[in-house]
């Protein structure tokens, strides 16, 4: 698989935040971190599978080594979603829309290919596919708008590139993990068992949901916002037919894509990783902008540190409303795991920091990483909840940083 990766240096701001976090050895490690060039999947466009502006899926590709050259990790990338034309022209151009403006990226935390920073994963064949179609990779519409020349086709985009993963080497794995954090999450919760009966019936397949469990709460104002907001993605993008069955047999379509609807159907082995006060929910589900038009939450969402009394209370209320959700899903199946911190935090297994080092979060002292690879490998149960807000002394931090495409949405 040579000439797919090449070793990076990590910028200066990076190396000199682990500085003081690591041992020598550990800083030697992360100083190199592995930068995997883009693989265009053009072949896929002649069955429609394109991004929002009609070019070629892509994905990042990182071959196996050793033991783990039977084994498969599918990442899948996150970025919130669009749902509506307007939305959906503005993301048009750039990389969660369209293929010709990604790059290569560096595979850090469940990518890492160090055994020390990712002991359970690191020499498995690891993916982390591109995200250009804004519907978590629910949508197909047939139509074209000339006038926009939008394509609507997650849906395909994902067949396509299972389809070439599996001419790869995937249709002989032995063990496979589909992943994603945030909008990538909450794909894989979607698409998980679809992801297993594609893939010998003998192998280990399980699927992880990093930040992506997204509830349907009310907000600050009383409004089901983040319910109008999911059913007009869902719309837009036609994801209906897309969504599992066991779910819109019994519930409208924009109810099926919410995962406390849809987990407790999933037959296969799911893992919950999210923070109680995930970051984005409280910015996007309890406090969205319109919400807020006063502006007296602006400080507390963006660092909780600076939450007043009364704001904890609400989100105090958020988390026992996300445990109660997830409890339906935990309850449904034994073989599923949780790991659920006290932290305002969205997305932990994509950065070392946050996945396995010397200052991880951690629960009951076990990192994300030895979490996720206990439950894979069924060597123990791993389910933890953290007790409320400010409990836990591990968290990376408590503010809210901007990642590429976690923007809030804007939706009055
Ligand atoms: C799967 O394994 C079989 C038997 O070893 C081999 O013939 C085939 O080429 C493999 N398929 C892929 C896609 O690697
Ligand atoms: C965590 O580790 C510390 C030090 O090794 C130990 O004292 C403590 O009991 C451990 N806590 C849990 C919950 O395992
Ligand atoms: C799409 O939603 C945005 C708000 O997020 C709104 O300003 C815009 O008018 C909507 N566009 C259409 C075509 O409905």
């Amino acid at each position: 698989m040579a000439g797919f990766s090449r070793r990076a240096q990590l910028p200066p701001f990076l190396a000199l935040l682990l500085l003081p976090l690591g041992t020598v050895g550990l800083l030697s490690l992360t100083a190199s971190v592995l930068e995997v060039d883009l693989t265009v999947l053009q072949s896929a466009t002649k069955r429609g599978a394109v991004c929002l502006d009609g070019s070629p899926p892509a994905y990042h590709f990182s071959g196996g080594f050793g033991s783990g050259e039977g084994s498969w990790l599918v990442h899948i990338e996150g970025g919130g979603w669009c749902h509506n034309v307007t939305n959906c022209l503005s993301r048009m151009k750039g990389k969660l829309g369209s293929s010709r403006a990604m790059g290569a990226v560096r595979f850090s935390g469940i990518l890492n290919d160090h055994g020390e920073l990712n002991p359970y994963f690191y020499n498995w064949n690891k993916v982390k596919v591109g995200y250009c179609d804004g519907s978590s990779f629910t949508g197909d519409v047939d139509r074209v708008d000339p006038a926009t020349n939008l394509h609507y086709r997650g849906a395909r985009i994902f067949d396509a590139v299972m389809e070439d993963l599996l001419a790869k080497g995937m249709k002989n794995a032995t063990n496979a993990l589909l992943s994603g954090c945030s909008a990538g999450g909450l794909t894989s919760v979607l698409h998980c068992d679809r992801f297993r009966a594609l893939l010998p019936a003998d192998a280990r397949v399980k699927c992880l949901t990093d930040g992506g469990y997204f509830v349907n709460a009310k907000d600050i104002s009383g409004i089901e916002y983040v319910r109008a907001y999911f059913n007009s993605i869902v719309e837009t993008h036609g994801s209906a037919k897309n969504l599992p069955p066991s779910c819109t047999l019994r519930m409208s379509p924009g109810m099926c894509f919410f995962p406390q609807y849809v987990a407790p159907r999933i037959l296969t082995p799911l893992f919950i990783l999210n923070a109680a006060y995930d970051s984005w929910q409280i910015r996007n589900i309890l406090v969205p902008l319109p919400s807020d038009r006063e502006g007296t939450w602006k400080d507390c969402r963006a660092d909780i540190t600076k939450c007043n009394t009364k704001q904890i209370e609400g989100m105090q209320v958020f988390r026992q409303e996300f445990l109660k959700d997830l409890g339906r899903t935990i309850a449904s199946d034994p073989s599923n795991g949780f790991f659920i911190n006290s932290c305002f935090a969205h997305c932990q297994t994509e950065l070392t920091a946050t996945w396995k080092f010397s200052n991880s979060p951690v629960l009951g002292n076990t990192t994300v990483a030895e979490a996720v690879g206990l439950w894979f490998y069924d060597l123990r149960d791993f389910k933890e909840i953290d007790c409320p807000y400010p409990c836990d002394s591990s968290c990376y931090n408590n503010k809210y940083e901007s990642q590429d495409g976690l923007e809030d949405n804007d939706i009055p």
